[in-house]
């Protein structure tokens, strides 16, 4: 007579078992391949916290760039890429980066794209890219984050700055759940948001970006790091101070790295406050 509720218990308790073991395998085998790509910080900073959300690795992209090989790469579950935005695209040289890696294990991929205030209509240019590259596309990302432009205009102040980072925590956290559930990010593109991306983004690389047009005043005291954190390289030290090269990407993490405030944009920038520094010094 009693071992009907016994075995009702036991049921339940066994079922919750299984749940659980599920639950701590799928978590175990877990393993994400986050890249990223920064120029003042912004995206290293959300990248390393959704490393640690999700117990996943992190990758700097420039690294990869410059290492034998470092485009072969292997994953068990959808990489993640997150990136700035440039003219409401991924920086171009993610974009080649994509192009000609290999993707082995799992082809699955999500974008999340900091941005200053919008990525415009980059996720439809993000889903092209993987119907291009036969890539299963998972969605863009927009995270909002201080703004760097100063070319254009008066980027976020210290204030700003902290008040946008300091939500990323919990945004990163509602990233890596999705993440974790394998769903798609979920978000609104459309065709003529894809055309003004690609074709704004081509005619920013064309125009806007200008190496030649970084100056250096005599504020500048040779301490080398606007070379040391060109992702491209592009910035040698002559005669002890800093010479532009022609691969840009117009990042600007020289124009907001120099302690001095030596370095200018044309007239652009002259008087403009720099990019928000981290508070460990950092921008990337
Ligand atoms: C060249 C350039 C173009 C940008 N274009 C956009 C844009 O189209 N939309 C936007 O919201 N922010 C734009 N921004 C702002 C950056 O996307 C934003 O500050 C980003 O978080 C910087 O990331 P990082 O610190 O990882 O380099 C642009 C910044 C730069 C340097
Ligand atoms: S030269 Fe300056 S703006 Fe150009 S890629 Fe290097 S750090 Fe970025
Ligand atoms: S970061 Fe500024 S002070 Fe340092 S070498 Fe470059 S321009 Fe000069």
């Amino acid at each position: 007579m009693n071992s009907s509720p016994i075995t009702f218990r036991g049921c339940y308790a066994t079922g919750f078992m299984v749940y659980w073991v599920r639950i701590q395998l799928r978590k175990r085998n877990y393993h994400n391949m986050i890249l990223y790509f920064s120029g003042t910080g912004n995206s290293r900073y959300a990248a390393s916290l959704l490393g640690k959300s999700l117990d996943d690795k992190v990758f700097s992209l420039t690294s990869l760039i410059n290492t034998p090989d470092g485009d072969k790469l292997v994953s068990e579950t959808p990489y993640i890429f997150v990136v700035p935005t440039y003219c409401y695209h991924i920086p171009s040289v993610v974009e080649d980066f994509i192009m000609r890696a290999s993707f082995g294990g799992n082809n699955g991929i999500y974008f999340v794209m900091t941005c200053g205030a919008g990525v415009g209509g980059a996720g439809a240019a993000n889903r092209a890219l993987c119907k291009k590259k036969k890539l299963r596309y998972m969605g863009t990302y927009t995270l909002v984050a201080p703004d760097n432009y100063l070319v254009m205009y008066e980027p976020s102040d210290r204030e700003e700055s902290e008040r946008r980072l300091s939500v990323f925590p919990e945004k990163i956290s509602g990233i890596a759940d999705t993440v974790r559930s394998g769903a798609a990010f979920s978000e609104k593109s459309s065709l003529l948001g894809r055309q003004i991306s690609t074709a704004g983004s081509r005619l920013f690389n064309k125009f806007l970006v200008n190496p030649g047009k970084f100056t250096v005043n005599n504020a500048c005291v040779s301490c080398g790091l606007c070379a040391g954190n060109c992702p491209l390289h592009n910035i040698d030290i002559v005669d002890r101070a800093p010479k532009w090269g022609n691969d840009c990407i117009h990042c600007l993490s020289c124009i907001c790295v120099c302690p001095k405030s030596a370095i200018e944009y044309g007239k652009s920038t002259k008087g403009r406050r720099r990019h928000y520094v981290f508070p460990d010094g950092t921008l990337k």
